[in-house]
């Protein structure tokens, strides 16, 4: 039996505990002096990590810009990364980035502007590793571009970026030789990813070709749509976290993280306690109270989450209720 305390090795790297702060995009904070980060970010991340975070995943960056320095990705963006990553070191927390591709119609890129798109997937993440992070998390859910070249009902393309599920994997997978030999044998690299694509069986053959093309960890949300459905009798969390537990099941010797709605100490400790995923990851959980890791590795209150019907930090964090309280 695991215990949330425990330290769990990946590619060389220590994870002081199993709790994930996952990626969560920051949509009212604004950057210095007209940049995209700036110093809101660093005391935000800070925060979590001080909190008891074993692994803070950042929320997600757009690839493009990398190349050539602009976008999220200027000079002044690249100090406050840094400077995150370091503040997360202090505590002894694993950082990652979460790398995505924006929202296009991959049906309509020209296999010329695929290539340039993994040029652009291969910069952030070389650029990630060169500022200090552990690893990198491609954002390949949520109905984003990505996630469009995994799924077998949306990807309709005629080159070697569709059809076949390797094909719909290329994206990455063939860029997953240069990024290793360019980031070094410690660097996670990383997947986020749903089980239904647009078939469960479809999310798992994919998560198995990532597994067996050296990804190494698989962070299961949803992909094109939300998991519903039933969970079994005696699983105290939602569906999304009762995917990320199969998804575990198919991939079976990479870690798995599972997440969504896991608000309470009692859920977090169910997932790991019972070896059902690896690592339990925490979203709004960690925005209602930024110590919600220390909360839950030490049976202490803290200030919970509402469960809101849309999280306000989607349109204005200063508007959570739990952060006035
Ligand atoms: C405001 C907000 C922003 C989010 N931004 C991202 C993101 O940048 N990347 C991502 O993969 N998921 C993002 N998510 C999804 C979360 O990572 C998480 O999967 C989701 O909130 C469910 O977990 P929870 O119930 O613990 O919050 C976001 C969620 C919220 C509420
Ligand atoms: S706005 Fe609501 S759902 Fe979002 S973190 Fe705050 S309490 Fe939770």
């Amino acid at each position: 039996m695991s215990k949330l305390q425990d330290a769990l090795v990946i590619r060389g790297n220590t994870v002081k505990n199993r709790i994930v702060m996952e990626p969560i995009f920051t949509f009212s904070f604004h950057g210095d002096d007209g940049h995209f980060y700036g110093k809101q970010h660093i005391e935000h991340y800070e925060a979590r990590a001080r909190g008891g975070a074993g692994l803070i995943i950042l929320q997600a960056t757009q690839c493009f810009g990398a190349t050539d320095g602009t976008g999220q990705w200027t000079d002044y963006d690249k100090e406050i990364l840094k400077a995150i990553a370091q503040k997360c070191h202090n505590y002894g927390v694993s950082v990652m980035m979460q790398l995505a591709c924006g929202d296009s119609d991959i049906n309509a890129l020209t296999t010329g502007e695929v290539l340039s798109m993994q040029r652009e997937m291969v910069s952030a993440a070389v650029t990630a590793f060169k500022l200090g992070f552990d690893g990198a998390e491609f954002h390949f859910a949520h109905g984003y571009t990505l996630c469009k070249f995994i799924d077998a009902a949306y990807n309709k393309r005629t080159d070697e970026f569709g059809n076949s599920a390797w094909n719909r994997t290329r994206i990455l997978t063939g860029i997953l030789p240069e990024l290793r030999s360019k980031t070094g044998d410690r660097f996670m690299l990383g997947v986020r990813m749903g089980e239904f694509l647009p078939e469960s069986r479809d999310g798992f053959e994919i998560a198995k070709l990532f597994e067996e093309t050296g990804v190494d960890l698989i962070n299961v949300s949803f992909g094109m749509k939300f998991p519903d459905g039933d969970v079994p009798e005696g699983f105290i969390c939602g569906p999304m976290a009762y995917s990320g537990c199969r998804m575990k099941q198919a991939v079976d010797s990479i870690p798995v993280i599972a997440a969504g709605g896991l608000r309470t100490e009692e859920q977090v400790r169910f997932l790991i306690e019972h070896d059902y995923v690896d690592l339990a990851g925490i979203g709004t959980a960690f925005l209602a109270d930024p110590a919600f890791g220390n909360a839950v590795l030490g049976s202490t209150p803290f200030t919970k989450c509402r469960g809101c019907e849309r999280c306000l930090w989607f349109t204005d964090h200063t508007l959570c209720p739990a952060r006035k309280k």
